[in-house]
Formats: structure tokens, sequence, C-alpha cells
């Protein structure tokens, strides 16, 4: 029997984390299921920002002394308890694509090419790839694809240094048994760098029970950090010392205010920055992590997965009437996204309807995202999403793909991000 709306409101009443929705701007008549591209606003990100632009104003160069300076390390140790780190074993800075090439080349560093290959996962988010081909090229080393779908176990070999892997997939949304391969990839001699961009925020990720060395993510998907807010990583304490990183810049070194002449690297996670950051940017992340302290992360999945069954159990007859897969992986193998593939009509323009649908959701307020090729992506963010919203959504989606809605040409009209 499919859920009413009473049932649903029933669900909300019930519900251990209602009251964060009332914590975040949401637009009105809005329901948001984009929160894994860019996170929604903490209402009280603005007034974070407007403090510091205060603080700017009255402060100005003193600002650095106040608060600024150790942004990176005072919002890592905010951040390690949403991922099972300890305090002075996350560092938030620069972009994921910047953290990886800094991983990359301090693990590999000083072991000569005694083990040339760097291997990364085929179909992965792009910049992971493009970064483990980036680094080898300069490095020297050899760039190995780990083919979509495929064991890890069954590529790794005594050539292979370091393998890339997400730990949920941003296609599919599979999520990846952390521990099972970090012992492999260790019991093999090599190391594993995880890319935790679709898992931090979006469920309990725990780093050191899973024996987690080194791993990167962001926090402007699920931990609502704001757009281009400052991303993470992740070295574990016993492996903070080894050597350099290869962005040496000046905020990395052991006396950045000495201005000596040659680099030498500051001691624990603080090596791993690079140059100036935006304190802009710092201030929105500090007021969303500050909310991130009172959320009972097992209340987080648990809220996910009954998100997820109730959107794709309201739509599972009508997908099937109009061709388009669900490719959502089971309870225990997924993040928080749904994917949906609408059927391929063979057309070079326009070869499958998926991008059209998407839009004409977002024309009623019902807000996803489509990646090529051919896939609807809907994420489920638990703090900001009520039952009733995801009742809606699907009550929309049935409306748009039963009156072809979606076949209108407007929607067919690309703008550069989709
Ligand atoms: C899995 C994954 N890795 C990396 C990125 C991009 O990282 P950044 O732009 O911070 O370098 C994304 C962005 O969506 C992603 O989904």
């Amino acid at each position: 029997m499919p859920l009413t709306l009473d049932d649903v409101r029933e669900l909300d009443r019930q519900d251990p984390l209602a009251s964060f929705k009332s914590r975040f701007a949401l637009p009105q008549r809005v329901i948001y299921l984009d929160g894994n591209s860019l996170g929604a606003q903490p209402a009280a990100a603005s007034e974070a920002v407007e403090a510091l632009m205060a603080q700017w104003r009255d402060a100005l160069i003193q600002g650095w002394n106040q608060g600024w300076f150790d942004a990176p390390e005072r919002l890592g140790k905010r951040l390690a308890p949403l991922l099972g780190a300890e305090p002075g074993e996350v560092l938030v800075t620069d972009t994921i694509t910047h953290n990886l090439f800094k991983l990359l080349g301090y693990i590999t560093e000083g072991q000569g090419r005694a083990r040339p290959v760097i291997l990364s996962e085929g179909g992965n988010f792009p910049t992971d790839g493009y970064i483990a081909q980036g680094f080898s090229r300069f490095g020297g080393f050899e760039h190995r694809v780990l083919p979509e779908g495929e064991e890890v176990s069954e590529h790794l070999d005594p050539q292979v240094a370091v393998v890339v892997l997400s730990h949920v997939h941003y296609r599919t949304g599979r999520l990846r048994d952390m521990a099972a391969i970090t012992r492999q990839v260790h019991a093999g001699g090599a190391e594993v760098i995880w890319d935790l961009a679709h898992s931090a925020g979006a469920l309990p990720v725990d780093l050191a029970t899973c024996g987690v060395r080194y791993a990167v993510g962001c926090t402007y998907k699920y931990l609502n950090g704001g757009p281009g807010a400052p991303a993470f990583l992740y070295v574990r304490r016993d492996c903070q010392d080894r050597g350099w990183q290869p962005l040496s810049g000046w905020l990395g070194h052991a006396s950045p205010f000495a201005f000596e002449a040659d680099y030498a690297p500051a001691s624990g996670i603080s090596r791993f920055r690079t140059g100036t950051h935006s304190p802009l940017a710092y201030a929105a992340l500090e007021a969303s992590l500050a909310l991130w302290e009172e959320v009972d992360l097992a209340q987080l999945r648990s809220k996910s997965q009954r998100l997820i069954a109730l959107f794709r159990e309201s739509l599972a007859i009508c997908l099937d009437e109009h061709g388009i897969t669900d490719i959502t992986p089971s309870e225990a193998e997924r993040g928080s996204q749904v994917g949906l593939v609408a059927p391929d009509h063979g057309s070079s323009t326009a070869p499958d309807h998926g991008y059209a649908i998407v839009q004409a959701l977002i024309e009623r307020g019902v807000i996803g995202d489509y990646r090529e090729p051919g896939l609807m992506r809907f994420g489920f963010a638990p703090l900001y999403l009520s039952h009733e919203d995801v009742w809606q959504a699907a009550q929309h989606l049935r409306e748009v793909l039963a009156g072809g809605e979606y076949l209108a040409p407007r929607f067919q009209r690309r703008g550069t991000v989709t």
C-alpha cells in the first residue's frame, strides 16, 4: 500500500531530526534533492560571514591573529568526529584536487620507483583520474585504470604504489567496503587514498576503525559549507611525519613567518597547508560544523535510508511504465542518493530524456541534477528534507512523466553547469 500524505506527515512528527530543517535558509516551495552537489545554506552561515566582514573591517590585518590563521586546523578538529578521526588528523584546506596531488606526492616521496604504478578507478569523478594522470606524468609514474565494476584486489600487484578510490561513487551511489579494501591494499604493500566527497555528512564514516591512513573530501556537499567551501584531507597521526608534500608552500613551512630561504615542513597535519586561505569561506563552513556537532549520525543514516526507500517505493510502478531504470544500490551498499536512467532514444542530440526530465522537475521547484551520460541524480540530505518533501517530489516526478511535460523544447536548453 503506498503511503498517504497523512502517513508521511506522521513520519515527520516522529522524526528525531525534524527540527534541523528550520535551521536552514531554504527558499519557499523548493524541494532540494541536490545536496550531493551543493548543500543548502545553514541559517547561521550568513550571520557568520557578516561577522567575519565586520572583523575584517575593524581588526584589519590583526584578524589573522584572531582565529583566521589557525582555521584549517581548528575546523579540521571540529570535522574529525564526523569522520571517525582524532583531533590533529584532519586539515580543512584547498580543494580535493589539490589535496589528492599533495597526498600522492607525500606517500611516494623517497620510495624510488620500485612501485611505479598509480591505480585509479575508471568511471570515478574525473578530477581523481585527472590528478592520478597528471601526477604520474610529472612524477615519472605509470597511471593504470581499475576498470569500472572490477574488484580492487584483482588489480593489486607489487607494482602498485597508491590506489585512489571513492568511498561512495558519485554516479551510482555505491558504497565500497572501506575496511576490507583498505586491508587488502595494505596487505599488498600499497597505500589507498579514499575520496569521501559523497560520504562525509551523508553517513557515518569511521576512518580509524577501517584502518585508513589517507583520505580527502569536500565540505560543500552534504556538509553544507557553501559554494567552493574548502576541502579537507586526513592523514592518520602515525603517518604524519614521513616527509614533504609536493606543494611545499610557505604556510606548510615549520616557521612561515621566519621567511627562511629553504623549505622545512611543519610538524603534523599543518605541513599539508599550501598558501593563503580565505577566512570568509571558513566562516560559513564553521557555522555549519557547529550545527553538525548536534547531529546523531546513526539517526542521520537511518533517516537517509527511510527517505530513499519512500522515494523509490512511491515511484516504482511509474518508472517501469516509462522504461526508466533505477540504478540505486541496495540498502547496505549505498550512500545517500538515488540514480535513475531514462531509456536511450538513439538520437545524437538528445539520446535520452533524462536532462529534460530534471529540467521539468526544476521548473516545478524539485531540484535534482543530471550527469552525462543519461543519469538523473537525486541526493537525500536528511537534515533539511522531510518525509513529506520526498513524497511530494515523487508525486511531481510521476506527473512530469505521465503528462509528457518534459518534452517541451524549453527543457532541452543547457546551461554551463548541469
Ligand atoms: C567524488 C568527487 N571527487 C572530487 C570532486 C571535486 O573536487 P574539488 O572540486 O574540490 O577539487 C567531486 C565534485 O563533485 C566529487 O564528486
